[in-house]
């Protein structure tokens, strides 16, 4: 059989997130009631404030092009957001918006690593970054993350995995899919090895203990990734925004506007509003998460299913379950077919995510009270 003219791209998977979602749907039409605990996202709506500026920028006709790194009142608003958590100066010269941060991850990639090099990522990690990597060419090196050490990254491992072709290490603190937090001993060791970090810090504003970091804490030898998606419940809006050196923004800038021109602006202006007038009503969908998280892990240890570690951020937890011998996807849609659940795989972040299931707990406390209720039944 001749092979297909796209086969360059067949070892792309999909989310498997995706694939629970739509089993999930044809059950609901089956008149099944769903909990759903697999999604990343906020089941809040845009906090009004937000959106209605980005109907009125709408009504003012404000949905032309704009400048490829992106209007100045929204790269001011993020050089003062960076200024207010981490106590980082930057200047909007050195900002690109675009359409959501997924782009911006490739486009960093892209920029950063050639064909053919390498770029170092963690196993457990975000399902899409391998996939990105090695869409642009690059080859995606993991570094094992382990429960028995709290998900931290271990330092020594990544040096074992730097060869001459490694281009960039790429983090994510909190961290998709466990939640966790890394320490500033483990940044300030990562910026210490003098390779560029792409720091992919969309889950920032969510950290329910401890401190929050910024790469640019550390070394200005990084490009930082961030979003509105999540902190500000605005998935579908899509904006997200990159900081790096001057002399990346350049060519950053060129390639943006050959593939995006530029993010909407009114999508801008409403994000504008979102960072600079909503960060406080934000907060508060940040305390009913770290509600239901508290809430999620006494549920979890009351029915002896305890995930073994300290998940302080972003909306996940990631559960080690009892039956090592299942495998993950398998075990999600049977809990899904018989007590109607929706988790996801572990297996979707990386092969050391086999053996668990991420919990996510973007829905309210009496679904996830419902979803252990089901749980607890069926792990008897
Ligand atoms: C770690 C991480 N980075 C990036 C994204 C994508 O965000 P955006 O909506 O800005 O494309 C997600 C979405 O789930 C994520 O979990």
């Amino acid at each position: 059989m001749s092979k297909l003219i796209t086969s360059h791209l067949e070892h792309i998977s999909s989310f498997l997130a995706m694939e629970v979602f739509a089993k999930a749907e044809e059950l609901e039409k089956q008149g099944r009631d769903i909990i759903h605990l697999e999604f990343g996202e906020p089941d809040f709506p845009t906090p009004e404030i937000i959106a209605n500026v980005g109907i009125q920028s709408i009504r003012d006709a404000r949905t032309k092009y704009t400048h490829t790194q992106g209007i100045e009142d929204f790269r001011n608003a993020v050089v003062k957001k960076y200024k207010r958590q981490y106590n980082v100066g930057i200047a909007p010269s050195q900002i690109l918006t675009s359409s959501g941060s997924s782009i911006l991850l490739y486009l960093a990639m892209r920029l950063l690593i050639p064909p053919g090099d390498e770029v170092i990522m963690t196993d457990l990690c975000y399902a899409c970054y391998d996939n990105l990597a090695m869409i642009g060419g690059a080859k995606p090196v993991r570094v094992s993350l382990r429960l028995e050490n709290g998900f931290q990254l271990d330092i020594d491992e990544v040096k074992k995995a730097i060869t001459p072709r490694t281009r960039a290490i790429l983090i994510n603190s909190p961290m998709n899919p466990t939640g966790t937090v890394l320490s500033e001993k483990c940044m300030r060791e990562l910026a210490e090895l003098g390779i560029p970090i792409i720091s992919d810090e969309i889950y920032g504003d969510l950290v329910y203990e401890g401190e929050p970091y910024s790469a640019l804490n550390f070394t200005e030898n990084c490009i930082v990734l961030n979003g509105l998606s999540k902190f500000y419940a605005m998935t579908g809006w899509r904006l997200g925004y990159m900081i790096m050196k001057p002399e990346w923004v350049k060519v950053a800038a060129r390639v943006h506007q050959n593939m995006m021109i530029s993010a909407a602006h009114f999508v801008q202006d409403a994000g504008t509003v979102a960072i600079n007038e909503a960060e406080s009503e934000c907060r508060k969908m940040a305390e009913e998460f770290d509600n239901r998280r508290r809430f999620l892990l006494k549920r979890l240890k009351e029915i002896g299913l305890d995930p073994g570690y300290n998940p302080v951020g972003a909306f996940y937890v990631l559960l080690k379950y009892p039956d090592q011998s299942l495998k993950s996807l398998d075990l999600s849609m049977d809990i899904l077919e018989k007590c109607g659940v929706a988790l996801t795989p572990g297996i979707d972040f990386g092969a050391a995510g086999e053996g668990f299931l991420r919990i996510s707990y973007a829905n309210s406390k009496e679904n996830i009270d419902e979803a252990i209720n089901r749980l607890k039944d069926y792990f008897g």
